[in-house]
């Protein structure tokens, strides 16, 4: 079986690695095409080098652009790559653009299509991911889906057919890494200046457009990070500081250190040794659950209800609009005792993964 994965951005290259990893372990050609949706260092070569995925066997350099642009330049840029190699399966990841061009070169290829993490839903059109995710389940041919609830959306949605539970692969790569870094094999995270880690402090990311686009709303934002009663640490992603300068927001003031983003080790470290997290990224939010810290999501709501339901996880869509006491309150919260179970699998998602894609049909995709 040959197997093509298209990944394209951070969270993605994340995800690839347990996949990577299990289909070393069997016969089956694995091809890595990498989009370029992103290509800074921070947020692409650090995840190759230090989660050990093989390099990308083909690199196609689109960068960043409108949705449509960038999408669009993966779309063309993909055919000539799918028609030469001839995938038995395409493995799209997530939500992002690479993911929706991956699936919609695929399947007008008649190319099957597998997507992991499928049946994910925030309900919420104004985010990209959201059309991305809900487009690809509705194009591709088996749903891999990491939880009970994502499967319920699927079948909702009339897909039950094609979905089967999977378990979530960042749960592999995130227990690896866990043990790795108890077990003293990676360097100490790379915090921003001026944060102690031995002291109490919170670990930030803010990234989504509906928080960095408007000036006013990320003023606000900064603002509130900014009075809270423990230092900050704002691994900051280049859309960040791409707006914050743009309109002439200052990101280091009162509690908040700015530093790069983190590569994986890095963060995973950085959260084991924070008080809590606070974040409007999906994957963070799952990262400080099996991490168990205390994470506050900066969104109207989450794909990740079972973060949430269990208490580890607060929503909080405008902490300005909270008495600073109330934020500072609820970003400090004492950790739930009840223990919250595994909703997200038992970390042998990859491995599935490979063998729903061998079942899949018999394993022949014309079947
Ligand atoms: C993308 C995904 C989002 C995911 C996030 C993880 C979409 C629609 N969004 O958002 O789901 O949570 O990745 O990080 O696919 N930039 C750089 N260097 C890079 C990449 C981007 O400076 O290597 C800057 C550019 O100014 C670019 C902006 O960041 O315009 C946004 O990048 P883009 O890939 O469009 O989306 P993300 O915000 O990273």
């Amino acid at each position: 079986m040959k197997v093509i994965s298209i990944v394209g951005a951070r969270p993605q290259l994340v995800k690839l690695a347990p996949v990577a990893a299990a289909f070393a372990k069997t016969e089956h050609e694995h091809f890595i095409v990498h989009t370029g949706q992103h290509y800074d260092a921070d947020l692409s070569d650090v995840f190759f080098s230090g989660l050990g995925i093989p390099d990308p066997d083909v690199h196609l350099g689109v960068g960043s652009g409108s949705h449509g642009v960038q999408t669009g330049a993966v779309l063309s840029a993909l055919d000539p790559v799918l028609e030469r190699e001839k995938p038995d399966w395409v493995l799209v990841y997530g939500d992002t653009n690479s993911t929706i061009a991956g699936a919609l070169s695929a399947v007008k290829m008649h190319l099957p299509v597998a997507h992991l993490e499928a049946g994910l839903r925030s309900f919420n059109r104004r985010m990209p991911e959201e059309h991305n995710r809900v487009l690809t389940d509705h194009c591709a041919d088996l749903l891999l889906a990491p939880t009970e609830e994502a499967m319920r959306h699927l079948e909702r949605e009339g897909l039950a057919d094609r979905a089967r539970l999977a378990g979530d692969v960042m749960v592999d790569i995130c227990l690896r890494i866990r043990d790795a870094v108890l077990a003293g094999e990676h360097p100490a995270p790379p915090l921003p200046e001026g944060i102690d880690p031995s002291q109490p402090f919170l670990l930030a990311t803010l990234h989504r457009p509906d928080n960095t686009d408007d000036p006013e709303r990320l003023a606000a934002l900064v603002e509130s990070l900014a009075g809270l009663p423990l230092p900050v640490a704002l691994a900051a992603h280049p859309r960040l500081v791409a707006r914050a300068e743009e309109h002439g927001i200052k990101l280091a003031q009162g509690s908040v250190h700015v530093g790069r983003p983190l590569p994986y080790a890095g963060l995973v470290a950085a959260v084991l040794a924070s008080s809590g997290v606070v974040t409007d990224s999906g994957g963070l939010q799952k990262e400080a659950f099996l991490l168990r810290r205390i994470c506050t999501t900066i969104r109207p709501e989450t794909e990740w209800v079972e973060t949430v339901d269990s208490g580890w996880n607060v929503l909080v869509p405008d902490p300005h609009t909270l008495a600073p006491s109330e934020w500072a309150a609820t970003v400090t919260r004492t950790a739930p005792t009840r223990d919250p179970g595994t909703p997200y699998g038992d970390g042998r998602a990859a491995e599935n993964v490979v063998r729903l894609l061998e079942e899949w049909r018999g394993g022949s995709r014309h079947a």
